[in-house]
């Protein structure tokens, strides 16, 4: 049997990303992150879908070019219809919808995070060498707009076992690196930086519910511990930069260490994948794996490409709903808010 040939979009945010698929097989994964929105420290939505109306075709055409494709090869076109900024989304949605009518060929609709979810299915030699999850597997899915335990029951069966009743943890790291005065998006930073430091800083951790999260009250708990600190000793803030992000960093990762453990064991599944911005987490990873080997988990950690937006997770989504028929019609629209 050959392989359906699939094109996949993704504009959700400030990424405009099109990979090229052979079934689960990533012929090509291009990705033009928007720098633009470094200068004013957050996605500034107008700009973004601004920006993604000049990088599309050039994406397109790249995407095709590495693969060796032309658009006659396509068999299908994969797209994110939703959650995320409207004006981005409308962008790779109504350009997916014309180039699907235009080459005779289906459209799919992706849920952006079921696509983050799905992205362990992707094939990539020499990259991806990690073992595919069985279905059911808990994942823990974490974004710059998600915070979620999820059972994935089967590609299109999601169950939310407990998300965060506020910010999103992604959102949490980018918060604090703006009060750290670092730059955007501040997860990676704060990573980076992290690594010569130590936890040496403490923060009111909220009481929530088990399995749920919250993440909004750290900014003003860590600008107290700041405030504490400089009466402390007259250190500045740049002197131990490294150890609030530490902190801040451990702050953030331990209640979703803390979720996963407790959805294990609720739930018995012991087949636990990470997804989302947030799993590239070098802490996040490092502590998964020695709970992993603690706990007798199977413990699936995309690779580093495939945990921020790409493409080709949405092609991953794609290629499921492609082997169920399940198209989307012309007169299906992108949506800012979808079902969970
Ligand atoms: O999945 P993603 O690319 O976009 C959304 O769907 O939101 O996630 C972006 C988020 C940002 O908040 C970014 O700061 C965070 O993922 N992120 C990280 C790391 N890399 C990206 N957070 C912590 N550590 C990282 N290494
Ligand atoms: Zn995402």
């Amino acid at each position: 049997m050959t392989l359906p040939r699939i094109l996949a979009i993704e504009t959700s945010c400030d990424d405009t990303s099109v990979a090229t698929l052979e079934g689960f097989q990533v012929r090509s994964n291009v990705v033009y992150t928007q720098v633009l929105h470094e200068q004013y420290g957050g996605v500034v939505p107008e700009l973004a879908s601004r920006a993604h109306m000049e990088a599309l075709v050039p994406t397109v055409e790249s995407a095709l070019k590495k693969a060796g494709w032309a658009l006659k090869d396509v068999d299908a076109v994969a797209v994110t219809q939703g959650p995320g900024l409207l004006g981005s989304l409308l962008v790779g949605h109504s350009y997916a919808k014309s180039l699907a009518l235009s080459i005779g060929a289906p459209l799919v609709n992706v849920h952006h995070m079921e696509a983050h979810m799905l992205a362990h299915f992707l094939v990539e030699p020499g990259i991806q060498e990690t073992a595919i999850p069985g279905f059911p597997y808990l994942c823990l899915t974490v974004s710059g707009g998600h915070t979620q335990l999820v059972v994935v029951h089967d590609w299109n069966q999601f169950e939310v076992l407990g998300e965060t009743q506020d910010d999103a943890v992604g959102e949490a790291f980018d918060k604090a690196a703006k009060l750290l005065s670092l730059a955007y998006p501040g997860g990676p930073v704060i990573d980076r930086l992290a690594q010569s430091g130590q936890a040496k800083f403490s923060f009111a951790q909220p009481q929530v519910p088990a399995l749920t999260f919250s993440y909004s009250g750290l900014k003003t708990s860590i600008l107290r511990s700041m405030q504490a600190r400089s009466k402390e000793v007259p250190a500045t803030l740049t002197d131990e930069v490294a150890d609030w992000c530490a902190s801040i960093q451990a702050a953030l990762i331990q209640p979703l260490l803390k979720g996963l453990q407790e959805a294990s064991q609720q739930t018995g599944i012991k087949r636990i994948a990470l997804a989302g911005g947030v799993s590239a987490n070098s802490h996040l990873r490092q502590a998964c794996q020695t709970l992993a080997a603690e706990h007798n988990w199977d413990l699936y950690l995309p690779p580093l490409s495939y945990t921020t937006d790409n493409a080709a997770m949405v092609g991953a989504a794609g290629f499921f709903a492609y082997q169920h028929q399940r198209f989307g019609s012309m007169s299906s629209a992108a949506t800012a808010r979808m079902h969970d």
